[in-house]
């Protein structure tokens, strides 16, 4: 999977790019480049953005400096370019991200993802050059950046190997594995803790029996519509 990233912060990625499964996919012949905006703005100074019309607070991401960058990277008007690739705006509005979302990307083989900063995009982006928006959850952040990471971490660990040989994404919280319910619960060694017992179950070496019992505790979660709650 080739996925590129537009962004002002290309050097945050190197990071994210070192971690294991990212890593690992990366081994394996997925891409995850980046494209600065200010590298290929037309304007002067390395400007990007701009004041709202209208007034108000803020920065706007430039309609012409994304252009910019866009035909920088395919070589073509970004507007007959999301007619064959999906190019994504990172915005709080846009479409949830949940694990269909990311399955249905995992299953292309190009993404651009598009971070915007201050204020947000100039709408014309949205509008002319984009595919869709996609947003990490009902709130705010300050950038698409982390963003784009989150939506890069779920989609390259949906890869054949980016989790290692021996583990598999499949059977996950809101997998079809699980019918969307959230994963039953997990103990490990000791097997008793301050009188806190495993579930009987898990230490009986009776696989249908677990499987069964993992089942229903994972239709108890959905039940309770998303496991843990906060305090
Ligand atoms: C400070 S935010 C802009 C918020 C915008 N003014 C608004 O009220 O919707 C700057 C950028 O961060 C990114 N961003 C912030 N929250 C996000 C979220 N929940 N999901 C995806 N991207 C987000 C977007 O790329 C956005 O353009």
């Amino acid at each position: 999977m080739q996925i590129d990233v537009f962004t002002l912060f290309p050097h945050w990625f190197d990071w994210f790019r070192g971690q294991r499964h990212v890593a690992n996919a990366l081994a394996l012949g997925s891409a995850l480049e980046c494209v600065d905006y200010r590298a290929h703005t037309p304007l002067s100074a390395g400007q990007v953005d701009d004041t709202p019309f209208g007034g108000g607070a803020g920065m706007v991401l430039r309609v012409d400096v994304v252009e910019a960058a866009l035909r920088a990277r395919y070589g073509e008007d970004p507007v007959a370019l999301r007619e064959r690739r999906r190019v994504i705006a990172l915005t709080p509005g846009g479409r949830l991200l949940d694990d269909a979302l990311v399955s249905e990307l995992a299953a292309a083989d190009e993404l651009t993802l598009l971070c915007g900063r201050y204020e947000g995009f100039d709408e014309r982006i949205l509008d002319h050059f984009c595919s869709g928006q996609l947003s990490i959850g009902r709130y705010v952040i300050s950038g698409g950046e982390l963003a784009a990471m989150v939506v890069c971490d779920a989609v390259l660990r949906k890869l054949p190997g980016a989790l290692g040989s021996n583990i598999s994404a499949t059977e996950e919280s809101f997998s079809t594995a699980l019918d969307g319910a959230p994963e039953y619960p997990h103990y490990t060694r000791p097997a008793a803790w301050r009188g806190w017992a495993v579930p009987e179950v898990l230490l009986s070496g009776h696989h249908a029996r677990i499987r069964e019992w993992r089942a229903q505790q994972s239709r108890a979660r959905a039940r309770q519509s998303g496991g843990a709650s906060l305090p």
